[in-house]
C-alpha cells in the first residue's frame, strides 16, 4: 500500500480532486490522506460538506485580502511539518494555484514524488494568468508524472522537452466531478425543483446570463470595463443577469463602484421585482446549483478557467472575459471565444451571439473535449503502476 497526500486549497481544486480523493480512498492499492491549506476557507466548506470529504491537516491558512507572499509562507510552512511527521510516497498535485505550486515545491525538497494533474496548460504569457501561467509551469518542473487533460496539454509538455513515458493523456477530473453532478440532477426530481424555486425570481422569458469574474491580472481597469459591458449588455429588454461574485476583496470594490444602482443582491431579502435594473448579485453560489444554473443558462460569460472547462461539455456557448486562454480546446470546439477587455467591443460580441441565430446555435453544440468522466480511474491505475 502506497501513502499519497492530495493537497488542495481553493475551490477549483476541491472540485477536482473530489472525485480522485473519494476513488482513491476506496482504492485499496493506496492509504490516501487528505490536506486542505484553506486557501479558501468559506468557499471550501460546502464543497467538503457536498463530497463527504474531511481533510486529514487543515493548514486553515487563509487571511481577508492576503497576498500571493502570505498564502506561500503559510503552504511551505505546513506541508514541510506534515512530510517531516509521516512518511508519503507521492503528493498529488492539482491545477495552477499557489497552494498547488507550494505544496509541490516542498514535495520536491523532501523528494517525495509529485503527481500534477491538469498538466501541461500554457496560454503562452507568464503573466496571464497571473500568477498561475507560472505556478503550473513550476509545479511541471518538480512533478514526476503529469496527468495532462488533452492531447494538445501533454504536446505542450513534449515542447518542452519532457520526457514522453512520464505524461498520460487522462481528460480532466474536473469532468468526472460535473458528471456526478449532472447525474444526482438528472436523478432528484426534488432537487431540480427546489432550484427552481430558489432562482424563481429568474424570468423564463428573458435570456439568462450566467457570470463568473476573478482574474488577478484583470484586477482594476480591465475587470471594470467588463462589468461597464456587463451594465451596458443589461439595458437590453431581452436579458437578464445573475452574477455570483468572488470572494476576494478587489472584485467586491470593482463591483461595487461599477453595478451600483443597476443591480440587485437577491441574498439581501427576497427578490420580488426588479425596477430599472436586469443584473443579479449574489454570494458564490454552491457547486450543485451552480451546475444547474450553468444548465439553465442561454450563455455564460467568464474568466473562470472550470467554467471553460464544463460548458461546453453543457452545450452552452461561452464569452471568455481574458486576454488569452490556456485552454483552446474550447475554442477549437467552437463553443468558446474570447470576449475583449474594453467596454464597447465586449458589448459588441456579446451582442454578436445574443443577435445572430447562427452564431448561437454553432457555439450551443454539446462537445466535449476535456474529458470522458474516466480521468480519476485512469490517474489512479498508472499512479498504481509507476509508483
Ligand atoms: C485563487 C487562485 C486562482 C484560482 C481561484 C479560484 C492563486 C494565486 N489564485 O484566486 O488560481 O483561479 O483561487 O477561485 O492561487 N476569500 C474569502 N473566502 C474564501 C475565498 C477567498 O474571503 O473562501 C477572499 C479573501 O479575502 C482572500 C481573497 O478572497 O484573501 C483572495 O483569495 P486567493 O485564494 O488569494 O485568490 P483568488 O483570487 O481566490
Ligand atoms: N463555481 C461554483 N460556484 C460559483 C462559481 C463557480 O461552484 O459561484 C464552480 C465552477 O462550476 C467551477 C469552479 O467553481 O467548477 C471554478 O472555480 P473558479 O472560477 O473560482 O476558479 P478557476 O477555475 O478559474 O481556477
Amino acid at each position: 500500500m502506497k501513502n499519497i497526500i492530495v493537497v488542495f486549497g481553493t475551490r477549483p481544486e476541491a472540485i477536482k480532486l473530489a472525485p480522485f480523493i473519494l476513488q482513491a480512498k476506496s482504492d485499496r492499492r493506496f492509504r490516501t490522506y487528505v490536506c486542505s491549506t484553506g486557501q479558501h476557507r468559506e468557499m471550501l466548506k460546502p464543497l467538503l460538506n457536498f463530497f463527504e470529504i474531511t481533510p486529514d491537516f487543515d493548514l486553515d491558512l487563509m487571511k481577508p485580502g492576503q497576498s500571493l507572499a502570505d498564502i506561500s509562507i503559510g503552504v511551505m510552512r505546513g506541508l514541510h511539518d506534515i512530510l517531516n511527521a509521516h512518511k508519503m510516497d507521492a503528493v498529488v498535485v492539482q491545477g495552477d494555484t499557489t497552494s498547488c505550486f507550494i505544496a509541490s515545491l516542498i514535495a520536491f525538497y523532501h523528494k517525495v514524488p509529485v503527481m500534477h494533474i491538469e498538466a501541461g496548460l500554457r496560454s503562452g504569457d507568464i503573466y496571464s494568468p497571473y500568477p498561475e501561467e507560472f505556478n503550473r509551469k513550476a509545479t511541471g518542473l518538480v512533478a514526476s508524472l503529469h496527468f495532462s487533460p488533452t492531447e494538445p496539454s501533454r504536446e505542450n509538455l513534449l515542447r518542452e522537452h519532457y520526457s514522453d513515458e512520464d505524461i498520460y493523456v487522462t481528460g480532466n477530473t474536473g469532468i468526472d466531478a460535473l458528471f456526478t453532478v449532472i447525474k444526482k440532477l438528472a436523478d432528484s426530481p426534488e432537487l431540480r425543483a427546489s432550484f427552481d424555486k430558489t432562482y424563481s425570481f429568474l424570468n423564463p422569458k428573458k435570456k439568462f446570463i450566467l457570470v463568473t469574474v476573478h482574474r488577478r491580472e484583470s484586477f482594476g481597469v480591465p475587470m471594470e470595463e467588463v462589468m461597464k459591458g456587463l451594465v451596458a449588455l443589461s439595458q437590453r429588454e431581452d436579458v437578464e443577469l445573475l452574477i455570483p461574485l468572488h470572494m476576494n476583496p478587489q472584485v467586491r470594490a470593482s463591483a461595487e463602484k461599477i453595478f451600483g444602482d443597476h443591480a440587485q443582491w437577491i441574498d439581501k431579502g427576497t427578490p420580488a421585482h426588479m425596477g430599472q435594473s436586469r443584473i443579479w448579485l449574489c454570494e458564490p453560489i454552491d457547486y450543485v446549483p451552480f451546475v444547474y444554473l450553468m444548465n439553465r443558462a442561454h450563455l455564460i460569460i467568464t474568466d473562470s478557467g472550470g467554467v471553460q472547462e464544463e460548458a461546453p461539455s453543457l452545450g452552452k456557448p461561452i464569452l471568455v472575459a481574458r486576454k488569452k486562454t490556456e485552454r483552446p480546446e474550447a475554442i477549437a470546439a467552437g463553443t468558446s471565444k474570447l470576449i475583449p477587455l474594453e467596454e464597447k467591443a465586449f458589448v459588441d460580441t456579446a451582442s454578436e451571439v445574443l443577435d445572430n441565430p447562427e452564431i448561437y446555435r454553432r457555439m450551443s453544440q454539446a462537445k466535449n473535449p476535456f474529458g470522458d468522466g474516466k480521468a480519476c480511474e485512469r490517474i489512479l491505475n498508472i499512479m498504481a503502476e509507476r509508483l
